[in-house]
């Protein structure tokens, strides 16, 4: 199959990354942090390695400030949850996926507030909107690194320095970003940052991860066995393990550790320019038939995403018929991001998207154009 989700997960991994859990699995695997013995001494270490590894790619000093979880939205939602107090008020955006979206709409329960920013027809906010959406009780400002609809970048630097001069946390959800986009947290002024294992850092299914810097304050969302203070009612407070109730899934960290040394050693930027690549070639295909129409801004201005419609088709016929008669992996429809759709103009009908990875060539783009120009031309 030519895969083409790399936006929903990456695929194939890294053999490293593999050999790693598979290692892990069949030589060490005991739990980390609960026992003395060699076993669950170096399942923690490697652990601990993984964690050093992840830190580093985003230039996170402090890696116990990076907690384990089983996804961005555990992230998000731990983030969230954890910082945000009654009577508070976020900013957001309408680009955000619903692992935003869904949790700030929970929190009016608890008398959390947010306004949501609007997007123009590519996706694109602009800081003066966000900046006029602040409000005295305004203690957070969250936004996606770039849109898992469109792939459009949001002008994080600015938003991370607004958020400094009004003293509001920044908190920012690198689901499509981390891994192709210098993601820097000291640099771009991060407090918060919510990262997929398993997408950009080519890492298994089922891990992701949470910083929050020293100076944020947060509450776990599980309460549980941690390893330490076993005699203590009270949930302890300490980075990481506090934050990390029950077992981690340490086969699948390990592994994520190792994808993460192979995206650093390769370097992010090199995997964006080349993906950035790789798009700017599907987006100038796709301009030349007639009967597509693409959306979102031009390849320099969004991550490995191209998003589309076939005129008279529905998305999810399109992607069917890639997936059945071409072997051609896309995402069609929409993609958990209602408001993003509503910004660009997809509400209705939702859209197939094809995102790129480090390992497609420009052969499989052209087999996607290809199918699509038959698609288009036999409808
Ligand atoms: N959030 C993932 C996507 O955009 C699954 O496809």
């Amino acid at each position: 199959m030519i895969y083409l989700d790399n936006a929903a997960t990456s695929f194939p991994k890294p053999r490293n990354m593999i050999a790693a859990m598979e290692e892990c699995a069949l030589k060490y695997c005991g739990n980390p942090g609960r026992s003395g013995h060699h076993m669950s001494m170096k399942t923690g270490e490697e652990v601990y390695r993984a964690r050093r590894a992840v830190a580093d790619l985003f230039n996170i000093d402090r890696a116990e400030r990076l907690v384990f979880t089983k996804n961005t939205t555990e992230a998000l939602n731990l983030g969230l949850k954890g910082f945000l107090r009654h009577g508070d008020h976020v900013v957001t955006t309408a680009m955000e996926h619903n692992s935003v979206l869904r949790p700030l709409k929970e929190l009016e329960k608890k008398g959390v507030s947010h306004s949501i920013v609007t997007a123009d027809g590519c996706g694109q906010v602009r800081v003066q909107d966000v900046e006029r959406a602040i409000r005295g009780n305004t203690r957070l400002l969250v936004v996606t690194a770039a849109s898992n609809v469109t792939g459009t970048r949001l002008p994080l630097a600015e938003l991370g320095r607004l958020a400094r001069s009004r003293k509001l946390c920044f908190m920012v959800d690198g689901a499509q970003g981390a891994g192709a986009l210098e993601l820097d947290v000291r640099k771009l002024g991060i407090d918060m940052l919510a990262v997929p294992g398993h997408k950009g850092l080519l890492g298994p299914l089922g891990t992701g991860a949470l910083y929050a810097a020293p100076s944020v304050s947060l509450c776990p969302l599980l309460q549980g066995g941690t390893g330490t203070e076993s005699r203590s009612r009270q949930q302890p407070l300490e980075f990481p393990e506090g934050f990390e109730a029950g077992t981690v899934n340490a086969p699948a960290i390990i592994g994520l550790g190792r994808s993460a040394e192979f995206v650093r050693r390769v370097g992010a930027d090199v995997i964006g320019a080349y993906e950035e690549d790789l798009i700017r070639y599907l987006d100038e295909g796709l301009r030349n038939m007639v009967f597509v129409e693409l959306y979102g801004p031009p390849a320099a201005q969004k991550t490995g995403i191209s998003l589309f419609n076939i005129e008279g088709m529905d998305a999810e016929e399109v992607t069917s018929v890639l997936s059945s008669r071409y072997d051609i992996a896309v995402r069609g429809g929409y993609h958990c991001a209602g408001l993003a759709h509503k910004a660009i103009g997809t509400w209705e009908r939702g859209a197939v998207r094809a995102s790129v990875g480090p390992f497609n060539t420009r052969r499989d783009i052209d087999a996607l154009l290809d199918a699509l120009w038959q698609i288009g031309r036999q409808r």
